[in-house]
């Protein structure tokens, strides 16, 4: 698809390169929300796509397909008395009456391309054709206003060209379309001289039976009869034009391949005095596909019964059809520009990544699903079922099959009902997410805009064509599409008849109903069952594929008739109860007291002292147990907790010390020339020299934090600076590393290293600050790692939540822990002490994360991180 975002080639890029905002994204320590897509997949950089524009020749009129019958005077005079339909090369459809006029006289001359026919106005276009052959239905009777059809054939070919070009014919019974359109050189009022201009008119389709009352009491006996099954009826409500020509077409524009191409849907054939409401009648062309197509194969005409099917037919003529308005930009009389992404109908090659296809072992059918995580898809709670059995894989990446572990089922939603029909699968494995793209879940409002769904049909009559350029074989494949369709609130949406008994309740805020007043050609698209409503959001600096809705049902992909959808935002409850409910197991040292306890709410503690909900900031007494002891009593979420009343600090700050308080502004006053300036390397002496340990980050003036398995076994004696090229050297005056530190699964991986002699601060050597917030991280965040022993690379890596990474790791991760990932890499490979960092707007550096292990670099999609605001008690007690 493609997006609309515009970058100029090379002086726009950076200010496209990155998000205009330049708020720092938060990510919070455990995952409480369903909208934090742009922070779970958070892209570093979004798409430049580049936009063509172009221009072509423009149509000089829209009805090409609309001839003038005319009779020819013996004063050479033509009188125009009646209009047609060009349909074949040499052939014209029109009514039955029109084949004599009151005098018994046949037409002679068909004129084509000409708006005005009175005068010579755009005459150089025209084309006027002699009648060889007429060939009235034989059941027509001039005594009665029934089969009231006919074809004329011209004694040649006409030449086809962008102003003389035929129609197709719509050859199906069921007339769904609730605007028709009519056109001809029509009187404009009752006993007015008929117009020389070419006219049109919207027309309403009304019921027969409607409409037979009013002509049950007219005087003309042919109109008592009533009317037929062969006839319609169609009502100007306006009432301010009359119907169109007799013998003109009534006619639908049907959209395809980007054009839109007049199918016939009736033949004028009588109608009451205009300026009155009374509808106009018209012969329905359907029942006499029959008798057309013999009709022409018996005078030469090259054409099957297939002709006249609808694809085939828009298929076989579409060059010269006019573009869609919704791409036409400007129009002058000689060129049109068109801008190509306002199109309706977008064809995309195989799915978008983040839609599945439900299998039932190897067997599939048109169900399709939404990924919106590593191993979660959404889909409609319908499709999960197919004859008793249950859907066991999902088909992903075009062919790649994933076994389904477990299925949740909207609990309210019962067999075949239209409410709360929405399922979540469990996969089996984790999908690799390089390669895929995942959805995110809109949480509010429905815009009122236009957004997308997902469809399939044949590539042919889907494919946007440069104008003029013909079809050089048709392509029955089928291809994925993404039309654009308007979201539809209580007011506008209107619910097809057909589906009205599957929603016995009505629409309501759970569905979205969407979709076009636009008809497509028939077959041109299928909605993908269980496949997104969806739109690109632009969040975070990046794009995103966000989901409104999961398509349920709805014909030709919600053109001419609205489709209903289920949505998303009205089961976010019920999406946390099951995605979230065990977040908490990477927290095996909490002990949440009651999940929906709230800031600020009272809460019991085992103590039985009175106790209220507040920020973990807030009770730095029970922080300090959670350290010692690793337990902590939890209100909603690990970031508040059930502090005994007498504990609640005054202000947040109050678990730092104030050294580190004070460090930002300390920091920015330095106004630091590079973010290096509190590194070191950490070294051993040994008889061979020095002997690189690990780097770690200069905290105080006389202390270094880095990670306790890089000085546990082999005590380091100096360190020295990353950015001093002299090689100063600065002796080590003693170790701490945590009493608790487990070198199994590598808790409490944490160190001070103190210097024997005070750092002096400068531009070039100054202290990162350690980051104290207990409750978030920066989501972007910058890995500084060790090259050989002297040298460093940084990466940017993103921040995770505990319970996404847990997933993939082999010890149960502690809240004291943090993960990052490379965004670039399949695989996070890090040193023992690679430092997290991160730099400020103001030029200060905080300490976020150590590292804590080697890890094993050839499996691991993220890394382990001690996670330095848990520390900052135990730091700022044993300074
Ligand atoms: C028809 O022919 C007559 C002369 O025979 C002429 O006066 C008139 O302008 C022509 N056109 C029309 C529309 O009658
Ligand atoms: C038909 O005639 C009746 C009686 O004259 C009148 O009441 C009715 O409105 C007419 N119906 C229409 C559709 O004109
Ligand atoms: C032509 O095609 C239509 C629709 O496919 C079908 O109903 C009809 O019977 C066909 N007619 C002939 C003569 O084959
Ligand atoms: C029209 O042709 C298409 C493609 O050949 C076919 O799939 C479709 O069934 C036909 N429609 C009818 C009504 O016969
Ligand atoms: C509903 O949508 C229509 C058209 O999309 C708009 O004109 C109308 O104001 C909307 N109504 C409400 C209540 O939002
Ligand atoms: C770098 O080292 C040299 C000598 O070893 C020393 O004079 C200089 O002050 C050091 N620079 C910093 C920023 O410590
Ligand atoms: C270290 O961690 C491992 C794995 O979690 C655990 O089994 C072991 O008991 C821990 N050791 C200590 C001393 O806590
Ligand atoms: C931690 O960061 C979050 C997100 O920026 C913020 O809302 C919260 O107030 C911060 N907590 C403290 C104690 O500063
Ligand atoms: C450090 O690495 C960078 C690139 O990784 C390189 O350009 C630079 O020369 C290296 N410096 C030293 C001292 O090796
Ligand atoms: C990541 O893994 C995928 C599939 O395993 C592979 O196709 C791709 O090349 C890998 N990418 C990198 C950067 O290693």
């Amino acid at each position: 698809m493609e997006r609309l975002v515009y970058c100029g080639f090379l002086f726009l890029i950076s200010s496209c390169a990155r998000g205009q905002d330049d708020e720092v994204l938060m990510l919070h320590n455990e995952r409480t929300t369903l909208d934090d897509c742009h922070m779970r997949f958070h892209k570093l950089r979004p798409d430049v796509p580049v936009r063509p524009a172009s221009g072509h020749p423009a149509r000089l009129k829209e009805f090409a397909h609309i001839g003038a019958i005319g009779w020819t005077q013996p004063n050479g005079n033509i009188s125009w008395k009646c209009g047609g339909t060009l349909i074949w090369f040499n052939f014209v459809l029109t009514a039955a009456h029109c084949a004599i006029d009151p005098d018994n006289r046949a037409p002679d001359v068909v004129r084509f391309g000409d708006l005005n026919i009175l005068t010579a106005e755009g005459d150089k276009y025209a084309q006027q054709l002699k009648i060889a052959a007429i060939f009235r239905h034989p059941l027509h009777r001039f005594t009665a206003y029934y089969h009231d059809i006919a074809l004329l054939k011209l004694e040649r070919h006409v030449s086809f060209s962008e102003v003389v070009f035929p129609a197709c014919l719509w050859m199906d019974e069921e007339v769904r379309f609730d605007i028709l359109e009519a056109a001809g050189w029509g009187r404009t009022g009752y006993a007015q001289e008929q117009t020389p201009i070419l006219l049109k008119v919207a027309l309403k389709p009304i019921e027969n039976e409607e409409c037979s009352k009013v002509y049950s009491n007219g005087t003309d006996r042919m109109l008592r009869l009533g009317l037929q099954q062969h006839q319609m009826c169609a009502v100007d409500e306006k009432m301010d034009t009359c119907e169109g020509d007799s013998g003109g077409p009534l006619q639908i524009k049907l959209l395809h391949n980007t054009r839109v191409t007049p199918f016939v849907v009736g033949i004028t054939s009588f109608g009451s005095a205009c300026g009155t409401s009374a509808p106009g009648v018209y012969t329905k062309v359907a029942p006499y596909r029959d008798w057309i197509v013999e009709t022409m194969q018996k005078n030469g005409a090259m054409v099957s019964n297939d002709t006249f099917n609808a694809t085939t037919c828009a298929i076989y003529f579409v060059y010269f059809r006019e573009y869609e308005d919704a791409i036409i930009t400007y129009r002058t009389p000689e060129f049109v520009g068109v801008d190509s992404s306002k199109r309706h109908m977008f064809l995309a090659e195989g799915l978008p990544s983040y839609i599945v296809q439900l299998a039932w072992d190897r067997e599939t059918n048109d169900c399709f699903g939404v990924i919106i995580d590593e191993n979660t898809v959404l889909t409609i709670a319908q499709c999960v079922t197919k004859n008793r059995k249950y859907v066991s894989h999902v088909i992903y990446s075009s062919n790649n099959t994933m076994k389904i572990s477990k299925i949740h089922i909207h609990p309210k939603y019962k067999q075949g009902s239209s409410y709360n029909n929405i399922a979540i699968l469990r996969l089996q494995h984790l999908l690799n997410m390089k390669n895929i793209e995942p959805a995110c879940i809109w949480h509010g409002e429905l815009p009122q805009k236009e957004v997308y769904v997902h469809g399939s049909g044949r590539t042919d009559i889907n494919t946007m064509l440069p104008f003029g350029s013909y079809i050089s074989s048709s392509d029955p494949s089928i291809s994925s599409l993404t039309p654009r369709v308007r979201l539809q609130n209580a007011s506008s949406c209107i619910v097809p008849k057909r589906y009205q008994s599957l929603l016995s309740s009505g629409v309501t805020n759970e569905h979205i109903c969407n979709g076009q007043n636009l008809f497509l050609v028939p077959e041109s698209c299928e909605l993908r069952t269980g496949a997104a409503v969806h739109d690109v959001i632009k969040r975070a600096g990046a794009d995103y594929p966000m989901v409104y809705g999961l398509n349920y049902i709805g014909r030709d992909c919600g053109f001419g008739e609205h489709s209903i959808a289920i949505g998303t935002a009205s089961h976010i409850a019920w999406m946390k109860t099951v995605l979230l409910s065990n977040h908490d197991k990477s927290h095996g040292i909490v002990h949440f007291v009651d999940r929906d306890l709230q800031e600020g709410d009272a809460c019991d503690r085992y103590d039985r002292r009175a106790a209220q909900c507040v920020p973990v900031s807030k009770c730095p007494r029970e922080w300090k147990q959670f350290l010692l002891h690793g337990t902590i009593e939890l209100c909603s979420t690990s970031s508040s907790v059930c502090c005994p009343l007498n504990d609640i600090a005054d202000t947040e700050n109050s678990v730092i010390h104030p050294q580190f308080a004070g460090c930002p502004s300390l920091v920015e006053g330095l106004k630091p020339t590079s973010s290096l300036g509190s590194l070191v390397f950490i070294a051993c002496q040994s008889p061979n020299g020095l002997n690189f340990r690990c780097l770690g980050t200069i905290i105080t003036e006389r202390i270094i934090l880095t990670s306790a398995s890089c000085v546990e076994d082999d005590i380091p004696s100096i360190v020295k600076l990353v950015t001093n090229t002299t090689q100063k050297m600065y002796p080590v005056n003693a170790i701490l590393v945590h009493n608790a530190f487990n070198s199994t699964d590598n808790t409490n991986d944490i160190a001070m290293i103190r210097l024997e002699d005070s750092l002096t601060w400068s531009s070039d050597l100054y202290p990162a600050c350690l980051w104290t917030n207990t409750t978030h991280v920066p989501l972007v965040l910058s890995m500084v790692s060790p090259v050989k022993s002297n040298n460093i690379t940084k990466t940017e890596v993103l921040a995770m939540y505990n319970s996404d990474c847990q997933r993939n790791h082999d010890y149960e991760l502690k809240g004291t822990q943090l993960c990052a990932r490379d965004p670039f890499r399949n695989l996070t490979c890090t040193t023992m002490s690679d430092q997290l960092h991160y730099g400020s707007k103001n030029g200060v550096t905080y300490i976020v994360g150590l590292s804590t292990i080697l890890n094993n670099c050839e499996s691991s999609p993220h890394t382990v991180f001690t996670r330095v605001s848990s520390f900052v008690d135990w730091i700022g007690i044993n300074i």
